[in-house]
């Protein structure tokens, strides 16, 4: 700690909630791939996304996980360089195994680095194309993570990131507000506050929103899922201890919601295009 600038309790508890997303990111690297169908959907939806001549010799995969993203990036651009950035050094240790493993000769190479996408530390305008799936919404500081990102790219540099919205997850929300007051699922921003962080941080920015809908068999085997994919950390700051007791009660308000093809759960997806100005000063 620095005595000089003692970390107020909003900061330590961003830390800590920082360390637990880190930790579960962590413990999932092993089971994540299998359980990523949702990711892989959306990150091949992003990286559609990609105007068809951009220039991009330095290429930053910021929340990378175990590296589909990169992998993808690495076969399009074969010249470019990529880092793979993540918080969870396990997922970087998954993602070069499975990177090196593909790896042809003539493909570039691919770098590791551990870092928090709320704290980049990389060169102002060395990076010409930013990719980040699903990454964004676990960051407490949007604004940050926005300021970073123009901070880092070149000048008519873009971005490409998905993120979640408001939406997802409500049949879970709802299920638990059946049995009592306390936060048991993760809020996540609307497209209005992404916009003003964008804004605030100096970024052009344009939205498109999409809804994917999976079905489950139970409140467990989402919780399940969560766990494997390292999603089950609650980021609000109210979330309680969940007893038996409530876990079932929030199993049987679940299970009221069935359908034919099972219990339907939405993702609210958006998809954000962000650009840093040519003529641009400091935000
Ligand atoms: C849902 S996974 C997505 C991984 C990958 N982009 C994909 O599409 O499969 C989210 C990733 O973001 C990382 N992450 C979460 N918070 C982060 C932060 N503050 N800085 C960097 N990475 C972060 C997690 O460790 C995890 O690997």
């Amino acid at each position: 700690m620095n005595a000089l600038h003692p970390p107020t309790a909003q900061s330590a508890v961003a830390l800590t909630l920082r360390n637990r997303i880190a930790r579960a990111f962590g413990r999932s690297a092993g089971s994540y791939d299998k359980h990523a169908d949702l990711q892989r959907q959306v990150a091949d939806c992003l990286l559609a996304m990609l105007p068809v001549n951009v220039h991009s010799a330095r290429i930053l995969d910021l929340g990378c996980g175990t590296g589909y993203c990169s992998a993808r990036l690495r076969q399009r651009f074969p010249a470019s360089s990529v880092l793979a950035l993540d918080l969870a050094l396990p997922m970087l240790t998954v993602a070069a195994r499975q990177l090196n493993a593909e790896a042809d000769q003539a493909a570039a190479n691919v770098q590791m680095l551990c870092a928090d996408a709320q704290a980049l530390p990389l060169k102002s305008n060395s990076v010409d194309l930013l990719v980040s799936s699903l990454a964004l919404q676990w960051c407490s500081d949007p604004v940050a993570v926005f300021a970073g990102i123009r901070r880092v790219l070149r000048p008519g540099g873009i971005a490409l990131v998905s993120t979640m919205g408001p939406a997802t997850l409500q049949a879970l929300r709802e299920a638990w507000a059946a049995v009592d007051a306390d936060s048991h699922g993760n809020e996540f921003l609307p497209a209005s506050q992404l916009q003003q962080a964008a804004a605030t941080a100096g970024l052009q920015m344009q939205l498109q929103r999409d809804v994917v809908v999976r079905h489950y068999s139970s409140l467990l085997a989402l919780a399940h899922e969560m766990k494997a994919l390292g999603a089950n950390v609650v980021t609000s700051a109210t979330n309680a201890l969940t007893t038996p007791a409530a876990f079932k009660a929030a199993a049987a308000a679940f299970a009221r919601l069935r359908q034919q093809d099972g219990i339907p759960v939405e993702w609210e997806i958006y998809f954000l295009i962000l650009r840093k100005p040519m003529e641009s000063g400091p935000p």
